[in-house]
């Protein structure tokens, strides 16, 4: 057991250290693994709980995927005129429908009522929204709703909400009268330390010096992103490998509906970049090769054009593409066409898609086509929870892309992401702070951490001493070509068999990596290679999950099965962690006052 010592760091940090095996050991009531969004609302939370925290990021938490977000984030002000018979029920119904039925009711009805307030906590904590007339937020269509509901900030709303978030947590830290709020910024969380049902830390790894450290805690939150660069033609930053869910499945916690990908229907043709569904709520035109708005070819699309929801307009798009009405190179594009929105709106409104478009396709929005095409942009299911982002495990909770709660269901509406994130990670925090409230940690301190810790330790010598073994970057890019491949906008049976025996084959490979380059210090090809297995593990998690769901729902369109079944699918899908692979079970959806045979378009 353990012994507690409250020490003061260089830094002027006090927090709790515990004495383990005659080394320190970090301890915190509570441990927030990812410095994005939702894990910086959720130490907020914590914070605010009066319970300290630290927040482990792999990298510094502005540099974090959520800074990416372009278009806005959902909630029913009803401040466009548009849009004033808003409500939240209205948003509920909207993310049901788009989910295709797959959310979990109550989860979407949380979501919604508490959205309002999350924008206009942040709002209050400085957000730079881009504002109406009268100043209020100003809101533009995004798919699913018909009406103007997506507050923005230009195209940049990641950028916005992130840095007020953060701003908030640097307001925390200098606070006397709070307890300790403390960031360790590129640290990578490799392993869960786990006692019996119980989460009591993780073990991490300091980027810059390859030092491993066990974290004690009283509970943990996960909130590290999604999964995206398990594909080779994703929106997501590089930092997305899905560690932060494969980490939780390999402690034994069930990753839920892995097969639901997102792919976004307007990415950068070649480099995939997020090419912003705002630019189609602005107005923006899809057209083919022949100058069509083909989406009135679609009867799924014809109605609402270029705001369906992304899964109908990411598979038109495709077909498009494959019935040769699109333009050869790079897999196949159609073209955004924004031009008749003029100079003005352009440069007001989507500034940040301009300086993409010129500096990474020699295009100039205000005169030029833009060449786009679907690419991977987000991960639906992730680590299974409940409503109040407990998961399975005792103390350990998750919010945010690497959550599945489930909202998103089997297609997510843009704007909702963000949203998840707020509102979750908000009640990851809460739940969490209450959880270690009067548990104390002595007893808690021992054999299970020590394990981890070298269990950890001899995963990393196994890779660096090992000679003349398998190479990790080759491994990565055969995994992520063939999960675009063959696990993209349309499936079936033939293609998804391939893709899991690949993934299979590359796990094995694994075994046998050798590294060339073997310090321990900023050593980044060791950091490829142990979040290379992570990856792996996600990639299997997705391929099997795809594999065996015999039906079309949202995001999984199944050329073999081209129509939803909900006698035999609507329910979940459960993959548990082996060393074969993901073991796949299913339970209910919990369903609620929007029903099934609302779904129309
Ligand atoms: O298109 C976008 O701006 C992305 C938004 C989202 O994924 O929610």
């Amino acid at each position: 057991m353990g012994v507690f010592v409250h020490i003061c760091r260089d830094s002027g940090l006090q927090y709790w250290d515990v004495i383990l095996g005659g080394n320190l050991m970090p301890y915190h009531d509570v441990l927030v693994i990812g410095g994005g969004l939702a894990g910086l609302r959720a130490a907020i939370a914590v914070n605010e709980m009066n319970a300290s925290v630290g927040v482990i990021s792999k990298v510094h938490p502005l540099r974090s995927h959520s800074v990416a977000a372009q278009g806005g984030v959902n909630a029913p002000l009803g401040n466009h005129p548009r849009g004033g018979h808003d409500s939240w029920k209205k948003l509920a119904y909207d993310t049901v429908k788009g989910s295709d039925f797959l959310a979990d009711q109550d989860a979407v009805i949380k979501m919604a009522t508490e959205a309002a307030s999350r924008i206009h906590e942040i709002e209050h904590w400085g957000c730079p929204f881009s504002r109406t007339e009268e100043g209020k937020i100003a809101q533009r269509p995004f798919g699913g709703a018909g009406f103007p509901r997506t507050c923005y900030a230009s195209d940049t709303i990641g950028h916005a909400l992130l840095n007020t978030a953060y701003e908030q947590t640097v307001r925390f830290k200098q606070a006397a009268e709070r307890r300790e709020l403390a960031i360790y910024p590129e640290w990578l969380v490799l392993a869960l330390v786990r006692e019996g049902d119980e989460c009591q830390g993780v073990v991490a790894m300091e980027l810059k010096s390859g030092k491993l450290e066990v974290f004690g805690s009283g509970a943990v939150i996960f909130a590290t992103g999604g999964s995206g660069r398990i594909y080779a033609n994703t929106s997501n930053a590089l930092i997305n490998t899905g560690i932060g869910m494969a980490v939780p499945y390999w402690a034994g916690v069930p990753l839920k509906d892995m097969e639901f990908e997102q792919f976004h229907p307007t990415t950068l043709l070649g480099k995939n970049i997020l090419v912003t569904e705002g630019a189609r709520g602005e107005g923006g035109f899809l057209l083919n090769s022949k100058g069509e708005r083909f989406l009135a070819n679609y009867p799924d699309s014809q109605k609402a054009m270029e705001v369906a929801p992304r899964d109908i307009v990411s598979r038109n798009i495709t077909r498009e593409i494959l019935d040769g009405r699109g333009f050869e190179g790079g897999g196949g594009y159609v073209h955004l066409d924004l031009r008749h929105l003029g100079r003005e709106k352009i440069m007001e409104r989507l500034h940040g898609i301009r300086t993409i478009c010129l500096e990474f396709a020699g295009v100039d929005p205000i005169t030029d086509l833009i060449p786009i095409q679907p690419g991977h942009h987000y991960t639906m299911g992730g680590i299974s929870c409940n409503t109040a982002c407990e998961t399975g495990l005792h103390g350990l909770y998750a919010a945010g892309e690497v959550a599945c709660v489930s909202v998103h269901g089997a297609n997510r509406l843009g704007g909702n992401s963000l949203l998840e994130t707020l509102v979750f990670g908000k009640i990851a925090g809460e739940n969490a702070a209450k959880y270690v409230q009067g548990k104390g940690a002595a007893g808690k301190i021992g054999k299970a951490h020590e394990r981890a810790l070298k269990k950890t330790e001899e995963k990393i010598e196994g890779l660096l001493t090992r000679e003349n073994g398998e190479d990790a970057a080759s491994i990565k890019k055969e995994m992520t070509e063939v999960m675009a491949k063959k696990v993209g906008v349309f499936r079936e049976e033939r293609c998804l068999a391939e893709a899991l025996a690949c993934i299979k084959e590359l796990r094995v490979r694994f075994k046998d990596v050798a590294l060339r380059h073997r310090g321990r210090g900023w050593n980044l090809s060791l950091q490829m290679a142990l979040e290379l297995e992570g990856s792996l593990d996600v990639a299997d998690a997705v391929a099997a999950g795809a594999l065996s769901r015999e039906e079309s729902r949202g995001s999984h369109f199944r050329t073999d099965f081209p129509k939803r079944d909900d006698e035999k699918w609507l329910k979940h899908t459960l993959a548990f962690y082996s060393e074969d692979g993901a073991r796949l079970q299913y339970c209910d959806v919990r369903p609620g006052p929007v029903r099934l045979e609302e779904r129309k378009y």
